[in-house]
């Protein structure tokens, strides 16, 4: 088990996939899971306050992962091909909404726990290390600065051919993560254990090396 936690725009989706492609591993994307909630509950007309709504969706909703030809995620709801439509900045910001119901993160826990199958699994997300898989072999809580990640989510955005401000990314990243780090259930912080890795000055492939280093020595240690 490898849990790598953070905050958005670290770098933390990338740098999963990677590892999870490098060692044979099942990879988790448990934000993909929030993102899923806040769509299904926006389409099914749940008032955002509607806490046992989304909680039965979380509970019930029908999803399958896949992987594209190109490696990137593809992701189905009901049937449904919603690999696009949950990237949006609006789908990002209600599932931070969402993710702070207590009763809908109970609802993804074994929903998420079920990713743990042979031989291994990347676990990204805000509370891998700390609740999901407290026992996971190694933790990573991957940082950048918020203008560094405002940069690199501008640049995401602008390459799929959407036009955002900057400085209204900024904000809205500043607001996330103040929402994601304050909230009373499972607030985004490294695992006591966790080794902190700054992206910020770092490419994806350094990143996904140091990773790699650590936990090829935590599998040789088993
Ligand atoms: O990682 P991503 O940006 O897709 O996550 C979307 C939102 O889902 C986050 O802002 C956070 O509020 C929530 N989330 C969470 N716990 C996780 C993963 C994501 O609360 N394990």
């Amino acid at each position: 088990m490898i849990a790598i936690d953070g905050p958005s725009g670290s770098g933390k989706g990338t740098v999963s996939r990677q590892v999870a492609e490098a060692l044979g591993f099942q990879l988790l994307d448990s934000g993909a899971l929030y993102r899923l909630v806040g769509l299904a509950g926006l389409r099914a007309g749940l008032e955002p306050a509607d806490e046992a709504g989304h909680a039965a969706i979380a509970a019930t909703m029908d999803v399958r992962f896949g992987t594209a030809a190109d490696g990137g995620e593809q992701v189905w709801l009901a049937g449904e091909e919603v690999t696009e439509a949950i990237r949006t900045e609006l789908a990002g910001n209600l599932a931070s909404k969402v993710a702070s119901v207590a009763a809908v993160r109970t609802a993804l826990l074994e929903r998420q726990r079920r990713f743990a199958t042979p031989p291994g699994l990347v676990a990204d997300g805000r509370d891998m290390g700390t609740v999901i898989f407290p026992a996971a072999r190694l933790k990573v809580f991957l940082t950048a600065s918020p203008e560094e990640r405002a940069l690199r989510r501008h640049k995401q955005l602008k390459d799929k051919g959407l036009n955002v401000s900057l400085a209204g990314l900024s904000r809205e990243i500043a607001e996330r993560d103040l929402r994601d780090s304050t909230r009373a259930v499972s607030p985004l912080v490294a695992a006591a254990d966790a080794i902190t890795l700054d992206s910020t000055r770092l490419t994806p492939a350094a990143v996904v090396a140091r990773v790699l280093v650590l936990a090829r020595e935590r599998l040789a240690g088993s």
